[in-house]
């Protein structure tokens, strides 16, 4: 017997307003902002919430609704383009079985069994169109809502590995005239936790996943920013949907014209004859996944041949000639013990789940990050729940969300200390952040955090003193302020002793180390204080603009803001470091114990005044020290890493890195040879050869 229709009550009227807003609120968070708040697997829960609503009520659509946008809506700034041929989406098989029971389908369609598959990797990534004209990159665009996309051109641009020019003259094949190239675009582990390693540095909210980081580069309204975060590309399809257009008569074929044209094609894909062979490969996947240098979420599995293509056509947005195998996600299910909280560099409280130890993905998973305070009440995710914890790849791993089902008894709801878990002093809410802090300065939690940042590698490089002696020290009333760090050797050798497992070796090495970092640069002091939003970057932008904490000091907030890469709101955070009173001690503490606070100061007038140079690679005519110590005393200063300051990249053979991100910000690379040529014709003679 058929339900009966419900009516439409203002209470569902009101349910489907609530949904929206949620949605749109999320929608915003991640495709504006790109700092989603929610799992993608919640979100798609509240969208299908409003498209069942919906479902059950047409009266209730309205136009502004999102179910009626699919998504990727054009952002301001971004011209909106129509494909010539819609970016289809594909369906979903979920085991062997479902495949089977696709390729019996389309069998009966086509009339045989007897045609080859093509398995690719599903890169979890985003789908982009490239049009190449007489082989030239002339346009690149979002998959947007699969009919229309963003023109985002000038960010594609900056991806290396996508050619500007095709090798055209290598495939063999007539050019044609216009060509479309579809594939993924994406963000490896190591760049993601290159990234995250940044912000982690800045002190900046940590990105959730290689796609949604990939996603907002891929926003950016200006292109330096999109090449510095290390996008990559596969080529996935040439010519349009259903391969027409195509200088090929097959996918496998177009792969390898693709691939002969320059573009990047993912080096695991395979042709095979049987549908078993296929569905081995694809099952292969859940194991291996892991090792590949980026996400997959699953294995595509296209029907090789064009024409069969053709014939089997689309159904709604799907097309039939291929379907992705999806792999299990990287998900498991256990017991939430206890909601604890830690206390970051700059005193912001962290919330995290302490679980009954599960294995996921083959790593033994004790812990998990919650975020936020904010995302703990909106998931509901409470102490004694069951919950759904994921690992992707490196990333930390993340709880998902409560099984609701299973929450027999009333549990209690989560809210954040009133006070610091560590220093008992009351905390504050920041209404303009979902962050609460300790703003106890003397937190000893805050202290132990502020030393191992900045004796860390991307700090002043202090080795062997690591987390767990910053906290053991500080514990231990060894360290009271960052400046102790210069205060402990070889004055408290002997109470130090009295510590278990700190022997004389120990203490040697550290007392070495602790006096090589008085000499770092000045950038790395400046990476190395903690100072909110200022990250390696930063650092050297100031550094090399400033030369001399003194200056810094000096500096007024405008001029500050003034430099390149350097907005108001760093120029203000940087600013208040400076003009507060306690780290101002800490900087005079920290001169007096002997530290560094300027660069050797550079020729004035010298050929290269007011020149920022980063030499990398090997060089023949000078070492790399000479080279450089030749760039000071010409007036010019050292830079560690390219940037957008940096005036010249010098350099010898290797020095790939550096090489590719001079390019992408269109800084000048000059070989041994070029740079001496610059020097003389600035009127410097070199020396005679030795
Ligand atoms: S083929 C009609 N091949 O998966 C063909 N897609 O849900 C559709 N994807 O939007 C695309 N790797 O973002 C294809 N080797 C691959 C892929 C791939 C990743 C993504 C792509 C697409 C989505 C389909």
């Amino acid at each position: 017997m058929a339900a009966k229709p419900r009516r439409v009550t203002a209470a569902i009227r009101s349910q489907a307003e609530d949904l929206r807003a949620r949605i749109r609120h999320h929608d915003h968070r991640y495709h504006v902002l790109n700092q989603p708040e929610i799992a993608d697997a919640e979100y798609d829960r509240l969208f299908r919430a409003l498209v069942d609503l919906e479902a059950e009520f047409p009266a209730l659509v309205t136009p502004d609704s999102p179910t009626q946008r699919v998504s990727g809506e054009p952002s301001e700034g971004f011209e909106s383009v129509e494909h010539r041929q819609p970016m289809l989406s594909l369906s979903n098989v979920f085991d062997g079985d479902e495949l089977r029971a696709w390729h019996e389908r389309i069998s009966r369609l086509i009339d045989t069994t007897d045609f080859a598959l093509v398995c690719e990797p599903k890169i979890d990534g985003l789908a982009i169109a490239l049009t190449y004209e007489q082989g030239r990159l002339v346009r690149g665009a979002t998959r947007g809502d699969g009919l229309r996309g963003d023109d985002i051109t000038p960010n594609l641009r900056t991806v290396r590995s996508i050619p500007l020019r095709l090798r055209l003259d290598e495939t063999g094949a007539p050019a044609p005239p216009l060509l479309e190239v579809r594939g993924e675009v994406y963000l490896s582990r190591v760049e993601f936790d290159r990234l995250n390693g940044e912000r982690a540095a800045a002190g900046e909210q940590l990105y959730m996943n290689p796609r949604n980081t990939a996603a907002g580069s891929l926003r950016q309204l200006d292109p330096s920013v999109t090449a510095s975060r290390g996008l990559d590309f596969f080529a996935y399809q040439v010519g349009w949907a259903d391969g027409s257009a195509a200088p090929a008569a097959s996918q496998w074929e177009a792969l390898a014209w693709v691939a002969a044209a320059g573009l990047p094609t993912n080096s695991h894909a395979e042709r095979f004859d049987s549908l078993d062979e296929a569905a081995g490969f694809c099952a292969s996947w859940a194991d291996r996944r892991s090792e590949l240098p980026y996400e997959i979420d699953g294995v595509v599995v296209k029907v090789d041949d064009f024409s069969l293509q053709r014939q089997l056509g689309t159904v709604g947005r799907d097309p039939r000639w291929a379907t992705a195998y999806k792999l299990p996600s990287e998900q498991a299910v256990t017991r939430l013990e206890r909601i604890d909280v830690s206390v970051g560099r700059t005193g912001v409280l962290t919330p995290f789940a302490v679980l009954d130890p599960v294995v996921i993905g083959g790593v033994l998973v004790g812990m998990a990050t919650l975020h936020n305070e904010d995302q703990v009440r909106e998931k509901d995710i409470r102490k004694g729940d069951d919950v759904i914890v994921q690992r992707a790849g490196d990333v930390i791993p993340q709880v998902i969300g409560p099984i609701l089902s299973r929450r027999t008894t009333d549990l209690e709801e989560f809210s954040m200390p009133k006070s610091c878990p560590r220093c008992e002093e009351p905390v504050e809410r920041d209404p303009a952040e979902a962050a609460t802090r300790c703003i106890n300065p003397d937190c000893p939690a805050q202290l132990a955090k502020l030393v191992q940042h900045y004796a860390s590698r991307g700090g002043m490089d202090i080795e062997g003193f690591g987390e767990q002696l910053s906290e053991r020290l500080v514990k231990e009333k060894f360290i009271k302020s960052l400046p102790d760090l210069y205060r402990l050797l070889p004055r408290r050798r002997k109470a130090l002793l009295a510590l278990e497992g700190i022997g004389d070796l120990l203490l040697d090495k550290l007392e070495k180390e602790i006096n090589d970092s008085k000499e770092r640069p000045l950038r790395r002091l400046l990476a190395a204080l903690g100072i909110r939003h200022v990250g390696g970057e930063t650092a050297e932008a100031l550094a090399t603009h400033f030369g001399s904490m003194k200056a810094l000091q000096e500096a007024s907030r405008e001029e500050l803001a003034e430099i390149d890469g350097i907005g108001s709101v760093v120029a203000e955070s940087v600013y208040g470091y400076l003009h507060d009173r306690r780290h101002d001690r800490y900087i005079k503490r920290l001169a007096a114990a002997g530290v560094r606070m300027e660069d050797e100061r550079a020729a004035i007038g010298g050929p290269l005044d007011g020149e920022v140079v980063v030499v990398t690679g090997a060089l023949t005519r000078w070492s790399r020290n000479e080279a450089e110590a030749l760039v000071k005393q010409l007036g010019g200063r050292v830079g560690g890493s390219v940037t957008k300051n940096t005036t010249y990249l010098v350099a010898g053979d290797g020095g790939g890195q550096k090489r590719d991100r001079s390019e992408a910000l269109g800084t000048p690379v000059l070989d041994e040879e070029g740079f001496a040529a610059l020097l003389e014709e600035r009127g410097w003679t070199p020396p005679p050869v030795r």
